[in-house]
């Protein structure tokens, strides 16, 4: 069988052969089908990149109509399982799970450069009480690139390392610390003693105790909720990590740029959402009007459902459902869960979802593990990206590595006016 598309063109009427390879065709030998010479040649339309590879990646795996994750081929339920967060960040980084001493190397990196320069808390400390965690984060990310001037030598293998380390392990410190600035407690500072999840609860929520012990039960449950968030390939914020880092800018710029993108309540700001519905519809007699609402279309959706690649159950939804009843054991149920349960079932057998295929997303139940382990909502999107800047990283540096890689720059089909002659302002 030829692996090869023939194309007609019946302006011209003229037949060309363009090569299929991996499932896809190469934009660019569109460019030879022209009606004349000087025409610029043919391109593709795709606003919001519905049907176009940008990378080739060997990183995250997803078939959304089988409801599969993998990373690195290792399907996300064993590694929610056997894995740690800082395990599976080096499998996303390295490609390979790590040796015994290979992690034990990379666990010892982490923990130690998750101390922040000092000169750091009085940026924190600048902002004002109720400025949204995001928004601190995302300054914080593009501000922490300023302590690391080298770290503009992307092209240096030890240099690009040396800032994913410091990436990952600062991420827990800055969010932790904003989060303390924003309700007026004393920075905690991290304990390498701790594991990374446990480091994180410190952080946040150490009193005066002399040494903060964490529930293992909600660390394990932190770490779970980490490693599901870690990577997703191609989103919104990884694509804004790629497009960004293709500049060949820092990689704290492209962090920050990539925190930015999953800000959005369409990406990372879901989980938000869901618990704002939950409290809007405030109980379970009121569910059958609300999905009402969402199916007529007048502008309110079910958040946490729905995916542009899963047409089916997202499996980090269902590993983080099971996480829901596990942490509830021990904070005591969130009185939100019975309504998300009900929604979800009554969403389920509602001929509008399933048409649409639309199920539970990852952001449909985390809220409400979060909201039991006492983060308050507006750290929630913040919470997803502390994981995710290693599948970021991972990407950017496969982006770097990548020879078919260039600087991100999409064409457009111009649709403004035609040239015309400035007009004197007295003649408008
Ligand atoms: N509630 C009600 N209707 C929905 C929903 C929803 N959550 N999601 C999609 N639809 C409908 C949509 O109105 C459209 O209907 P129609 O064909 O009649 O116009 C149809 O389903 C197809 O939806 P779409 O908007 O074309 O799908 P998309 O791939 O562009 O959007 C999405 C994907 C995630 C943005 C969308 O499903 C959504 O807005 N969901 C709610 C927000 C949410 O939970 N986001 C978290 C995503 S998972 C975390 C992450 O990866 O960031």
């Amino acid at each position: 069988m030829p692996e090869t598309l023939t194309i007609t063109d019946n302006r011209t009427g003229k037949t060309y052969d363009v090569p299929i390879k991996e499932g896809t065709i190469k934009a660019l030998d569109l460019r030879q089908i022209k009606i004349a010479e000087d025409d610029f040649g043919l391109m593709t339309y795709d606003p919001a990149f519905m049907n176009t590879a940008s990378c080739r990646s060997s990183i995250t795996y997803i078939d959304g109509d089988k409801g599969i994750l993998e990373y690195r081929g290792y399907p996300i339920e064993q590694l929610a399982e056997k894995a740690t967060y800082l395990e599976v960040a080096y499998l996303l980084l390295n490609g390979e799970l790590p040796s015994k001493e290979q992690l034990a190397n990379w666990v010892d990196t982490v923990t130690h450069h998750t101390i922040l320069n000092e000169n750091f808390r009085h940026l924190i400390d600048s902002f004002r009480y109720n400025a949204h965690p995001m928004g601190r984060f995302i300054s914080s990310m593009a501000a922490l690139g300023t302590f690391y001037p080298e770290a503009k030598n992307i092209s240096d293998a030890t240099t690009r390392q040396k800032q994913i380390e410091r990436i990952v392990a600062k991420v827990i410190t800055i969010a932790a610390f904003n989060y303390r600035s924003m309700v007026g407690m004393p920075y905690a500072y991290p304990d390498n003693d701790l594991s990374y999840p446990g480091n994180f609860l410190n952080m946040m929520y150490k009193m005066t105790e002399v040494k903060y012990t964490p529930n293992p039960v909600l660390e394990h449950a932190l770490d779970v909720l980490f490693i599901l968030h870690a990577d997703h390939e191609q989103n919104c914020s990884t694509n804004a990590m790629r497009a960004v880092g293709s500049s060949e800018v820092d990689p704290y710029s492209a962090v920050a740029a990539a925190a930015a993108a999953l800000f959005g309540p369409l990406h990372g700001g879901a989980n938000e959402a869901v618990i704002k519905m939950l409290n809007e519809i405030g109980s379970m007699s009121a569910i059958p009007d609300f999905i009402k609402r969402v199916k007529s279309g007048e502008g309110t959706k079910l958040m946490g459902f729905g995916h542009r690649v899963y047409k089916n159950y997202d499996p980090r939804a269902k590993l983080i459902k099971k996480v829901a009843y596990d942490v509830f054991e021990v904070t005591g149920k969130n009185p939100l869960i019975d309504i998300a349960v009900e929604l979800e079932r009554i969403a389920l057998e509602d001929e509008y979802f399933i048409k649409r295929k639309l199920y539970p997303n990852v952001d449909f139940y985390s809220g409400l593990i979060y909201q039991a382990l006492r983060f308050p909502m507006e750290m929630f999107t913040v919470l997803f990206a502390i994981p995710r800047v290693s599948g970021w990283l991972a990407q950017w540096q496969e982006m770097l590595d990548d020879p078919d890689q260039k600087i991100a720059r999409p064409r457009q089909i111009f649709t403004g006016a035609a040239r015309r002659d400035y007009v004197a302002m007295d003649q408008r």
